[in-house]
């Protein structure tokens, strides 16, 4: 078979492709359920900011009887938020919510819903990309984690969270917070 007929072979059996965005690792293939009001995203969806106020809902495709960690984090902020021409290129971290669990059943269409009662270790903060010349659109990336049992945040993880949100690297948060590879992602698009 031809590279192109292996292609859409693979596409017709429905293998999923990446759900993060190109060049970001670690790559996850399991899409995460993400919606604002009625709005899912689709990977990529462009929204408005005004769309993206308050904290999405998020789910998973099937059962969900783990506990979760779900992070946002913007990969196309800048060094410097007033000015952005003016810095460097840097990724900007959002929000960190932990203890998500099934709220419930499946529903008709096989989606777990997972809610927490928690806002911590780093409370939802709604994108808001400042205004740039030219525009560019900021790639929300959303992560979901497999919560270990009794997880405390080790504290270079937390100094990490709590000083390093410009700039925030998440293969070296991985490693400090003591978690396995992302199950599950999504992102969308904001531009200021
Ligand atoms: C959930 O996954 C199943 C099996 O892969 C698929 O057939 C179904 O379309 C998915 N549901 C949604 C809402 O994406």
């Amino acid at each position: 078979m031809k590279g192109s007929s292996i292609l859409s072979a693979l596409a017709l059996a429905g293998v999923s492709a990446a759900q993060t965005p190109e060049g970001f690792t670690p790559v996850v293939e399991q899409k995460l359920e993400v919606t604002f009001g009625t709005k899912s995203v689709t990977p990529g969806l462009a929204l408005a900011k005004t769309e993206t106020s308050s904290q999405p809902t998020i789910g998973l495709n099937g059962t969900a009887d783990g506990t979760y960690i779900w992070m946002l984090i913007d990969l196309d902020a800048s060094t410097n938020f007033v000015n952005p021409g003016a810095g460097q290129p840097a990724t900007y971290l959002h929000t960190v919510i932990r203890d998500f669990k099934a709220s419930g059943a499946a529903s008709a269409d096989g989606i777990t819903t997972l809610t927490s009662t928690s806002n911590q270790p780093v409370a939802w903060f709604a994108p808001a990309p400042p205004a740039e010349n030219p525009p560019h659109p900021h790639r929300y990336t959303n992560l979901l984690w497999e919560q270990p049992e009794n997880w405390a945040i080790p504290a270079a993880a937390n100094q990490m969270l709590q000083t390093q949100r410009s700039g925030f690297d998440v293969p070296k948060f991985i490693t400090a917070a003591g978690l396995e590879d992302p199950i599950a992602a999504n992102y969308f698009n904001v531009t200021g």
